[in-house]
């Protein structure tokens, strides 16, 4: 019996044109019916859908090569282990970080954040020292830093954004101090789709010496990433928004940092050696890792980033934005439809309200058109407090959404309107 393989075919050869029929083929999920209409998903940053690559990859580890990492000296073991470090590998050039070691395991986006400010930012942050995120941030981006300012005294910092949803630049290099320990930004926001220029913020930091965290939850599934050309210290994200996994996600961060920091959690594979007086840890990135690992869950976000990776992340993102430019043109035609968030950059995400409906009320009859929308606050409330509403609808784009999707998406909201008017 073979290791499994966990680089899939690509979906379309590099030079061809983006077949999008083709890669909705590769998602088993987008065949099916919703209320007896063609299931149209668009909420994939809430979390997307699995090509069969990613099915299969996990399922063959069950199959094929189940049993722990890191601890057997037997055949499947050593099996298993080689295709999750595996993963650590095409994760390390997905992102093009330099070391493999630099990759850390973790459920997610949000545990890589508490991850950096219960082991950076427990060492660092000192009482008034500050912390400086901007006013775009997902809840996972607040609150860990919340946490870490009520635990340690540290003041947390907010850059404001502008009224088309922009990180006001200015006010965050006013708001860098001699006090500042770490910026933290999304590469793109949840709620809005803002594409925030995080390689100038990285800069405006760096001259002050304060390093830069990157929440990349909504970057990986749409653009192309690389951590020394953004130059950011922490990259985060998640496998389950990059069409892998739930429960798998990573952080990179640069090797210096990551030996600095101290563990996270305490157990098994954390350690070099135990006894009751003292414990000794492991090397990065196992240091970070205590406990058995989502192991086919790792596998199999290394599947999806070899089929992202397969199609090209430039071609993706060329797609997406083309598609999107078609929803915002669509979606104006709506009459009493207000767009928030009109960033000049922007990838993956349309939301808006619409005069005279909730946005859940919309959510409900869109559903019974077979479409699938957020509405709510997205886990962003202070981004609703600034544009003062309660919540937005929001459609969110992927590279397996096609114009015809849109359209179903615009009919079903006149008919939201004829409905409510
Ligand atoms: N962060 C997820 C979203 O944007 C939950 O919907």
């Amino acid at each position: 019996m073979s290791t499994p393989k966990v680089a899939p075919a690509p979906a379309s050869a590099p030079d061809a044109p983006f077949d999008v029929e083709r890669i909705r083929a590769d998602f088993p999920i987008l065949r099916q019916q919703v209320h007896g209409k063609p299931l149209v998903y668009l909420d994939s940053a809430n979390t997307a859908q699995k090509p069969q690559a990613v099915i299969d990859a996990e399922s063959r580890v069950y199959r094929e090569i189940y049993a722990n990492v890191h601890r057997g000296v037997y055949d499947l073991s050593m099996k298993a282990e080689k295709a999750f470090e595996g993963a650590r590998h095409t994760v390390q050039r997905f992102l093009n970080a330099p070391e493999a070691r630099e990759i850390v395991f973790l459920r997610g986006t949000t545990e890589a954040i508490n991850l950096v400010a219960h082991t950076f930012g427990r060492q660092r942050v000192k009482p008034g020292d500050e912390i400086l995120i901007s006013g775009l941030e997902h809840h996972s981006n607040i609150v860990p830093w919340q946490l870490l300012c009520e635990q340690t005294g540290g003041v947390l910092k907010v850059a404001p954004i502008t009224d088309e949803g922009e990180i006001r630049l200015d006010e965050l290099e006013r708001l860098l101090s001699p006090r500042t320990r770490l910026v933290s930004v999304g590469h793109v926001s949840n709620a809005l789709g803002t594409v925030n220029p995080v390689r100038r913020i990285v800069e405006m930091a760096h001259a002050q010496g304060v390093p830069v965290l990157v929440d990349g939850a909504q970057g990986v599934p749409h653009l192309p990433v690389d951590v020394q050309a953004l130059g950011c210290d922490f990259y985060a994200f998640s496998g389950h928004k990059a069409f892998g996994p739930s429960g798998i996600g990573a952080l990179w961060g640069r090797a210096s940092l990551l030996e600095a920091m101290p563990p996270f959690h305490g157990g098994g594979d954390m350690i070099l050696s135990v006894t009751f007086e003292k414990t000794t840890y492991n090397v990065i990135p196992y240091k970070f890792e205590a406990g058995t690992p989502n192991i086919a869950g790792t596998i199999a976000l290394g599947a999806a980033l070899e089929y992202l990776a397969g199609i090209g992340m430039d071609r993706i993102a060329a797609y997406e934005h083309e598609l999107l430019a078609y929803a915002h043109d669509a979606l104006r035609e709506v009459p009493g439809l207000r767009f928030i968030g009109t960033a000049r950059e922007k990838a993956g995400v349309v939301s808006f309200v619409l005069e005279g409906v909730h946005p859940h009320d919309m959510g409900t009859v869109l559903d019974y058109e077979g479409v699938a929308i957020r509405t709510g606050h997205h886990c962003a409330q202070p981004v609703m407090e600034r544009f003062r509403v309660p919540a937005t609808a929001r459609a969110s784009l992927a590279l397996y959404n096609t114009r015809g999707e849109v359209d179903a998406l615009v009919a079903g909201l006149h008919k939201v309107r004829e409905m409510f008017a």
